[in-house]
């Protein structure tokens, strides 16, 4: 966020305590399981996870040897056994587990006994396959039912998978696939996107030419003809043909607390993704808790979270928080403005929407795009909204609480991590008075604080560097396949506690406002995106020397992505454009990481030593008053590139 923004969060002094109606109701409606979290989190934890079902019950909650957690030790459970079979003795059997919209409008719906016999069948397929426990599976799919039936037969049969986003590039789900070595690849032969073929199965054969790990490919028939896709004989299996004659039980895999339950790739401060890794028992608790007590889930809610599952909020509250839970979720495939600016109303309308999660950036967009567009459908069925992914400001925090919300719908602003696995500050819609912008209060047990550059407390009031000190359940345990890069990423810029990455301010109340990355991630839209994730993309185009990407502060997305690049002079195929080199980006990486400005340059504004200095680079994108720049080699250069990003823009 921009200075501007932050100081503005910051003078909110708006407060809006739940209503008594609400909190009559709510799962959590008074302070001792705060209290007992806070002062027996073992005993917190564990009588959350009795709730469960268990092959074989832990002999200790925890053992936290820094940085390395265990929880539940020497549990045995099994995911999708506590997300499906749980709910098939009682009245559940024939609730609805997911709601499905397709993009074009179809419906579907399938019960927790239809979830139970899809994801069982599964799971023999993927037996008959070749794939056991411990063999990781990449799925690279749109959002159809198929995408959590495979992840849960993929924990029944204690296979990690590796969810890629269907937005990302057939280069980095080549990357991906390679990392962990995975030897079975789901898709579809496409999804719908405003209308648009995705065309997932395609990109998948581009990646295959350099995946020699990946056995087989399971494809979805979701479009059909239209997709255009050829079958690779002997590689490739369409899913439907492999499912006809699929047994409908399949013994769960009784996994340990500690075995791996996914691989999910997020940006981090280098070129590379990092592989979080989640564990199974843990996670389940942490997720289940947070989703019970956080959206306040009861028998009768439809519960929709907007998230794809591709990014970590899909993995926690789209399928395993709401499942473990016995919810009934709500899945759409498509894009909000498609056909209409209304769609999400219109799907809220439609199926009785109760609980909606979505993120500030749509939000922003639903604001511009007008009030009308919410105003013609009835919404009155909600009665909780969330958001998560970035700082909320106020102006749509309370656009959220009139125009959605009614004025009668609290408001969780929750702040996690793909790292983190379950949600960490949030209010507790009984409990707790929501200030917009500000995502409250660390949930039950977990000990979050902000610290000053030498790890002191900084007193209320003050700034500095959001840290946990002690581990929570659903903690990543390590990256995949780098152990080392997991210490020193996490926890040892502050020893032995757990740093977010995130600069964070607490007011005289104790509530956490989150201010941002503090390290070379951008917040774009949600999404996390590093800056040498793109520059190592850009320097990869021969005719480029040099390129240092920034985030710059956006109305709608939070932050967009400004490029500054300097092509070589000998290049022999010519000059290429900015549109070229943004182009080249998506390619590489995937349209969410597509520059919004590339800045072709002459030159960088450096430092004596020879680094650059992104500072600058901010504020000439922003066109700010230039910060200090006496530390310059050359001052002349970036009066030049101020001029120029002048002149790009008009
Ligand atoms: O900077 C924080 C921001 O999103 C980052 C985590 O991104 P990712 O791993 O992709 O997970 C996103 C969804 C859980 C954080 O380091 N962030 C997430 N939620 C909030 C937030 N910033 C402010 N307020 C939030 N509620």
């Amino acid at each position: 966020m921009d200075k501007e923004a932050i100081l503005a969060l910051l003078e909110e002094t708006r407060e809006f305590p739940p209503s008594a109606e609400f909190t009559a109701q709510a799962n959590l409606n008074g302070p001792e399981m705060v209290r007992r979290g806070n002062e027996d989190p073992d005993g917190f934890w564990a009588d959350i996870a009795n709730e469960l079902q268990w092959f074989h019950k832990w002999n200790r909650v925890l053992e936290w040897n820094p940085p390395d957690a265990k929880w539940f030790v020497g549990g045995k459970i099994n995911l999708s056994v506590n997300c499906v079979d749980r709910h098939l003795a009682g009245a559940r059997r024939n609730k609805a587990a997911i709601i499905w919209e397709g993009e074009p409008g179809e419906e579907r719906v399938l019960t927790y006994w239809d979830l139970h016999r899809e994801v069982n069948k599964f799971a023999n397929v993927m037996k008959a396959l070749g794939i056991g426990k411990g063999d990781r599976v990449t799925l690279y799919m749109p959002m159809i039912p198929e995408l959590p039936i495979a992840m849960l037969a993929c924990a029944r049969i204690g296979a990690p998978h590796s969810v890629v986003f269907g937005g990302f590039s057939a280069e980095a789900l080549r990357e991906r696939i390679n990392d962990c070595a995975a030897k079975l690849l789901i898709t579809a032969d496409g999804g719908y996107r405003r209308g648009n073929i995705v065309p997932l199965k395609k990109a998948c054969d581009e990646a295959m030419t350099g995946c020699p790990t990946i056995e087989k490919m399971v494809v979805v028939r979701r479009v059909g003809e239209a997709a255009g896709i050829t079958m690779h004989a002997g590689r490739d299996l369409w899913w439907h043909d492999l499912m006809k004659d699929a047994d409908d039980y399949c013994e769960p895999e009784p996994m340990d607390s500690e075995d791996p339950l996914y691989i999910l790739y997020t940006s981090g401060s280098t070129g590379k993704p990092k592989g979080i890794l989640h564990t199974s028992a843990g996670y389940l608790v942490g997720v289940y808790a947070t989703t019970k007590y956080i959206f306040d889930i009861k028998e009768q809610d439809v519960f929709w979270c907007t998230a794809d599952i591709g990014w970590v909020t899909g993995h926690s509250y789209v399928v395993y928080g709401p499942l473990a839970t016995g919810a009934s979720v709500l899945m759409y495939e498509g894009a909000p403005d498609a056909p209409g600016r209304d769609r999400f109303w219109e799907i809220i309308e439609k199926y009785g929407v109760t609980v909606f999660y979505t993120a500030p950036t749509a939000i922003r967009s639903f604001m511009r795009w007008g009030d009308e567009h919410p105003a013609k459908h009835d919404l009155s069925s909600l009665r909780l909204l969330g958001t998560v992914g970035e700082p909320i400001n106020p102006e749509a925090w309370i656009w959220y609480h009139h125009h959605i919300g009614g004025g009668r719908c609290p408001i969780v602003d929750t702040w996690w991590q793909t790292e983190t696995g379950m949600i960490l500050i949030t209010p507790l819609p009984g409990l707790v008075a929501t200030k917009p912008g500000s995502a409250t209060l660390p949930f039950p047990s977990i000990e979050a604080d902000v610290v000053d550059e030498t790890g002191k407390s900084v007193p209320p009031g003050g700034g500095g560097y959001l840290i946990i000190r002690k581990p929570w359940p659903a903690m990543l345990r390590t990256i995949y396949g780098d152990h080392n890069r997991y210490v020193s990423t996490y926890w040892m810029r502050f020893p032995g506690v757990y740093f977010t990455g995130d600069g964070a301010k607490r007011d005289k109340d104790g509530y956490f406002w989150l201010l941002g990355r503090v390290d070379d991630v951008m917040n774009v839209a949600g999404h996390r995106v590093s800056t040498m994730e793109v520059e190592s993309a850009l320097v990869e185009h021969p005719a480029v020397a040099e390129a240092a990407v920034i985030g710059r502060s956006d109305e709608i997305k939070g932050q967009a992505i400004a490029a500054f690049v300097i092509l070589r002079d000998d290049y022999p195929g010519g000059r290429p454009s900015a549109d070229e080199l943004k182009r080249y980006v998506t390619q590489k990486i995937g349209a969410i990481c597509r520059p919004d400005d590339v800045l072709i340059a002459a030159d960088l504004p450096k430092t004596r030593s020879g680094k650059i200095m992104r500072r600058l680079l901010r504020d000439i994108a922003e066109k700010r008053v230039m910060g200090d720049t006496t530390t310059l080699a050359d001052p002349a250069v970036v009066a030049a590139l101020k001029e120029k990003y002048g002149e790009n823009e008009g």
